[in-house]
């Protein structure tokens, strides 16, 4: 049975879903561990300069195709040209690969937060609790498949309201409570050091592989080149503005993560007496740091609980938009019932996850050029397949469909003040530089040239 297609209420409705599924382990988890690995003020840069051209450009491309079309990712581009429905599928497969390992970190910060709620607070904050942690074969995997499981109950259930209202409440909270931790961390000694790091630009540690991280992570964390704002634009009201959502869903996205890497890259320097070797520790960075840092503050394991439970919130927003796109995607292929696609999803990313978690322990000798298997999910898609769906989207729109087409659309009862600025990156900028980039990183990781 067709359900009618529904709208977000009120103009700050939409910003605030499409806020829910961008703000996630992405800003907290991701944004810090990557700008501590390529050269700190260097990536941050990028980032930006990347967030207000690219991500500015591509998100407004993305919302515009979803309320020009009235359609989900896959019918969308194939509304618009009978022979681009490709893109739409590329973009589909790529939540799907990431909802596995995203799950897997969401268990570990399921896991942090119950360690913080019975009293494991100071235990959590030795060397080797995290590594010994993942290492374990089975009690990553159950915190993985609590999460997992969460995230399909509310799928299941249909519940994302009741999700999105607390997370409404979550969120400003969130915000607060990370500006704290940061300016905590500053105050640790040693931490002086980071904060210069994180915020000045060393060129000399500029590469395309930086540009690249940056890229993968900005898709990454406004969610998008995996067709999901495409989604979120389809159920966009016309008289809500496309180019002011936009700005507002950025400044909050990016604003989240440089809080991030405030709170998280000083406390580096300080915990580790300036050695710049612990800046590269990874995907276990937040678990590794955060635990001194509370175990340092007075009150810490009280701040720790509290702050866990927000970024399992966060978390779970994002998991839930990456699993309601798999399963409608499910449910439009096959023809499956609501039950039957999120329980065929719910097995299918149980089968994904379980390597990845098992990458860190049993199975830490499965690596593919030096990635560990939760890393390599997490490169090919955010560093391969998300900047290939980004060019080929750029090109269909640049030079099949024409910018005029969207323009038009976002234009409708607003001006649209970044116009020239959209038309020439969609034309011209974005992709000869994915292309660039792209070839040279993989060549790259594959160790053929050093860029
Ligand atoms: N943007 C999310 C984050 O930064 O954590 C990750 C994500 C969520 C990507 C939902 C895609 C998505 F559909």
């Amino acid at each position: 049975m067709a359900e009618k297609r529904s709208s977000f209420t009120g103009k700050i409705g939409f910003v605030l879903a499409a806020a829910g599924s961008a703000v996630g382990l992405g800003n907290i988890w991701r944004f810090p561990y990557l700008a501590a690995k390529y050269g700190g003020g260097i990536f941050l840069l990028v980032y930006l300069v990347l967030a207000v051209t690219f991500g500015f450009a591509l998100m407004c491309a993305e919302i515009a195709i979803g309320r020009k079309t009235g359609q989900s990712a896959i019918n969308a581009f194939k509304s618009l040209d009978k022979r681009f429905g490709f893109i739409g599928v590329i973009a589909a497969i790529i939540p799907a690969l990431i909802l596995p390992y995203y799950s897997v970190i969401g268990g570990w910060v399921t896991k942090y937060l119950y360690a913080f709620v019975s009293g494991d607070a100071t235990a959590s904050a030795s060397d080797t609790y995290f590594t010994g942690f993942i290492a374990k074969p089975f009690e990553p995997i159950g915190w993985f498949m609590i999460f997992m499981g969460l995230t399909a109950l509310v799928v299941l259930f249909g519940v994302e309201k009741g999700v999105e209202k607390v997370s409404k409440i979550m969120m400003p909270v969130l915000v607060v409570l990370t500006l704290v931790i940061a300016v905590y961390s500053m105050t640790v000694d040693g931490a002086m050091a980071g904060v210069k790091y994180y915020l000045m630009t060393d060129f000399s540690r500029f590469s395309a592989t930086t540009v690249l991280a940056a890229m993968g992570q900005l898709f990454y964390s406004m969610s998008l080149a995996m067709g999901i704002m495409i989604t979120y634009g389809s159920y966009m009201k016309k008289d809500v503005s496309i180019e002011k959502s936009v700005r507002q869903i950025e400044i909050f996205d990016t604003g989240i993560a440089f809080l991030a890497g405030m709170m998280i890259i000083p406390a580096v320097f300080a915990f580790s007496n300036g050695d710049e070797a612990a800046l590269g520790k990874g995907p276990s960075l937040m678990f590794i740091t955060l635990p001194k840092v509370f175990n340092s503050m007075p009150g810490g394991a009280f701040i720790g609980a509290t702050f866990f439970l927000l970024v399992l919130f966060a978390a779970l927003t994002s998991s839930i938009s990456l699993m309601e796109t798999v399963v409608s995607i499910v449910r439009d292929k096959f023809g499956w019932g609501r039950k039957i696609s999120c329980l065929a999803v719910f097995i299918f990313c149980v089968v994904l996850g379980i390597p990845s978690s098992l990458g860190f322990g049993v199975w830490d000798f499965v690596t593919v050029a030096g990635l560990s298997i939760l890393d390599m999910f997490d490169f090919v898609s955010n560093s391969v397949l998300m900047p290939i769906v980004a060019f080929l989207t750029c090109i269909f729109i640049g030079y099949v469909i024409k910018p005029k087409a969207l323009i038009e659309e976002i234009e409708i009862g607003v001006p649209f003040k970044a116009k020239t600025l959209f038309t020439v990156i969609i034309k011209y900028v974005a992709p000869v530089c994915i292309i660039l980039i792209l070839l040279s990183s993989v060549l790259d990781v594959l160790g053929v040239m050093k860029i």
